[in-house]
């Protein structure tokens, strides 16, 4: 059924796990993270951005999450990812969202909080959870990423968690988005996170940008023909750590992407006279099952949490 955070994270706090929030695109990305889910008996989050609302369109989001909760019955959250603005928050949640993130982090302090408070209040009045971010996350090409100034300062989150209400906050703490997270060796500011959690006991911190960008995956891309060479990404005993230190929620694309991606890849190059889509779409949809299920089992640790 659909359900809210608050029960997940408060189970996942205080056993030191987190919960895996993949991001869905389309009906073969929601099938694989389901199987998954129900292979592993996991609690899940399926999230959905802006773009894949565009992508798909809402009512088809909307129609495969409830075919998807009708073959299962597995706890999963329907959440917004980086809801750029208050009017996309109160619009998915009165089509039945349980969980929405604004995302302010690119404004000033104050109305980063301001913003944050208007969808909080519009949200808590119809039972929906509200994920709010502090700090920025380094772009990819971004040469500031390693600027103390981008990370989340643990005085302001404790200010902004106070002032705002929000039920859970994404920090930067050095992950980023994409393929291309790290130029040299992999660094994450675990003191800062440890800064962060020790002064909001109990409460649930999440993580953005938290793809491993698995070997396996850009080896098979590159073999066949992709040229996605220097990617790097989170280290797993990274995120198993950050999960015993107050992290919840583990964001999860770029692996699906990358999976996805290779895996079409190496059919196309091994089968090139084959054209029917449920050819290559059916060997993407179980990577990403299997992709989502190593997750679940060997990193995230959510397996049987429901
Ligand atoms: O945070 C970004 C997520 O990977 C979603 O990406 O906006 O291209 O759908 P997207
Ligand atoms: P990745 O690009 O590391 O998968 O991060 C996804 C994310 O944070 C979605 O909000
Ligand atoms: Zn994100």
């Amino acid at each position: 059924p659909l359900t809210s955070p608050k029960e997940m994270f408060d189970k996942a706090y205080q056993d030191g796990y987190a919960i895996g929030a993949f991001n869905v695109n389309n009906m073969e990305i929601i099938q694989g993270i389901m199987k998954a889910g129900e292979a592993e008996q996991s609690p899940l989050i399926l999230q959905v951005s802006a773009g894949a609302r565009k992508y798909a369109g809402q009512n088809y989001i909307m129609k495969l999450m409830e075919a998807a909760l009708k073959e299962s019955d597995l706890p999963v959250v329907l959440h917004l990812d980086h809801g750029q603005n208050f009017e996309i928050c109160r619009d998915v949640i009165s089509d039945g969202f349980t969980s929405v993130m604004i995302d302010g982090s690119h404004l000033p302090f104050e109305e980063n909080i301001a913003l944050t408070k208007q969808v909080v209040e519009c949200a808590h009045g119809q039972g929906v959870w509200v994920e709010a971010e502090l700090g920025r996350l380094a772009g990819v090409e971004d040469e500031v990423s390693s600027a103390e100034n981008v990370f989340t300062d643990p005085d302001e989150a404790v200010e902004f968690v106070e002032r705002t209400g929000c039920d859970s906050l994404a920090i930067a703490i050095g992950t980023s988005h994409g393929a291309y997270k790290f130029k040299g060796e992999p660094t994450l500011d675990f003191d800062r996170l440890e800064q962060i959690s020790s002064r909001l006991p109990g409460y649930p911190l999440v993580l953005h940008g938290a793809s491993s960008v698995l070997p396996e995956f850009i080896d098979m891309a590159n073999r066949y023909g992709g040229q996605v060479s220097d990617a790097k990404g989170v280290p797993e005993d990274f995120l198993r750590r950050a999960a015993k230190s107050g992290v919840c929620k583990i964001n999860i694309d770029t692996d699906i992407r990358l999976a996805m991606t290779a895996v079409i890849r190496k059919f196309f190059h091994e089968k090139p006279q084959e054209f029917d889509p449920r050819k290559y779409l059916g060997p993407a949809r179980e990577a990403v099952q299997e992709m989502v299920q190593h997750k679940i089992k060997n990193v995230l640790g959510s397996s049987g949490k429901i």
